[in-house]
């Protein structure tokens, strides 16, 4: 509900008024982008209707406010930020009302807890030239990266290059494009990344990839949905890995492609 909008505001609270059985506000101000403070002032909006709500109603029929998710992934280096502890410091400060035990608190994060803790790792099929710079060729390009693929410049991934064995690479940073295996041109994981030459069996890992794109694979080219495998150290020095999400496979692929329908127009 856009609440500025004319009327909105009041069908909103006639809603609630309407429907004693309606207890809780929601709010998600979008994913990725947003200021902090323009997140914390949405929280604020929403807590302000809980209480013209619950005002109106005479009784606190509004007991719980649910604040969506939405704080931002920095996919530019290692650091968390920002971090929750400052968005709860920020969120006390602009509305002191949502701490004081009043109400019950629902938040979804989702981008901010899981994109730094996945990798997609792709090899390096094989290495060639383009345009004057390097280019490695890996088997993660748009059917996995789709955003990035797509709107380079809003999603930019940082990649990093392991040689064959799976250690980090050495050697001087060069400007290089890393693509992905579809049959487009922009099919580009990375535009002019300065790293160690990745070559023909290296491994590119694409960081900060553990949130949308899990879910963001779909079938272009008809390529494989890849496997996802968790790990966990065992307390032993060694690191165990688990399958999280099987590879897709091609009998997987042929009977969603419609193989069940082969001859659905054939008299
Ligand atoms: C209703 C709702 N809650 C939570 C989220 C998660 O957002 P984020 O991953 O930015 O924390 C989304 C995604 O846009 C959403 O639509």
């Amino acid at each position: 509900m856009a609440l500025r909008d004319e009327g909105a505001r009041e069908w909103v609270v006639r809603a609630y008024l309407e429907r004693p059985w309606l207890t809780r506000l929601h709010a998600h101000t979008g994913s990725q982008g947003i200021a902090l403070t323009m997140m914390a002032r949405g929280a604020a909006e929403t807590y302000a209707l809980a209480e013209e709500i619950n005002r109106r109603a005479g009784r606190r029929q509004v007991d719980t406010i649910d604040i969506g998710g939405g704080l931002p992934v920095n996919f530019a280096s290692e650091a968390s930020s920002p971090t929750y502890g400052q968005y709860a410091r920020l969120l006390s400060e602009t509305v002191p009302g949502l701490f004081d035990g009043r109400y019950g608190l629902v938040t979804e994060f989702g981008r901010s807890l899981l994109a730094k803790h996945g990798t997609v790792v792709a090899r390096v099929e094989y290495a060639k030239s383009a345009g004057g710079r390097p280019v490695a060729v890996t088997h993660a390009g748009v059917q996995v990266a789709t955003r990035t693929v797509y709107a380079p410049d809003s999603w930019p991934l940082r990649i990093a290059a392991y040689d064959a064995e799976g250690r980090p690479k050495k050697g001087p940073a060069v400007v290089q494009d890393v693509a992905g295996p579809a049959c487009f041109a922009g099919d580009l994981l990375a535009r002019a990344q300065s790293l160690p030459l990745l070559e023909q069996g290296d491994h590119a890992a694409a960081l900060d990839t553990g949130a949308y794109y899990f879910a963001h694979h779909y079938a272009y080219n008809s390529l494989p949905r890849p496997g996802v495998y968790g790990f966990t150290p065992t307390g032993t020095g060694d690191i165990a890995f688990a399958t999280v999400r099987a590879p897709q496979t091609i009998e997987e692929i042929v009977t969603e492609s419609g193989a069940a329908h082969t001859d659905a127009l054939l008299g």
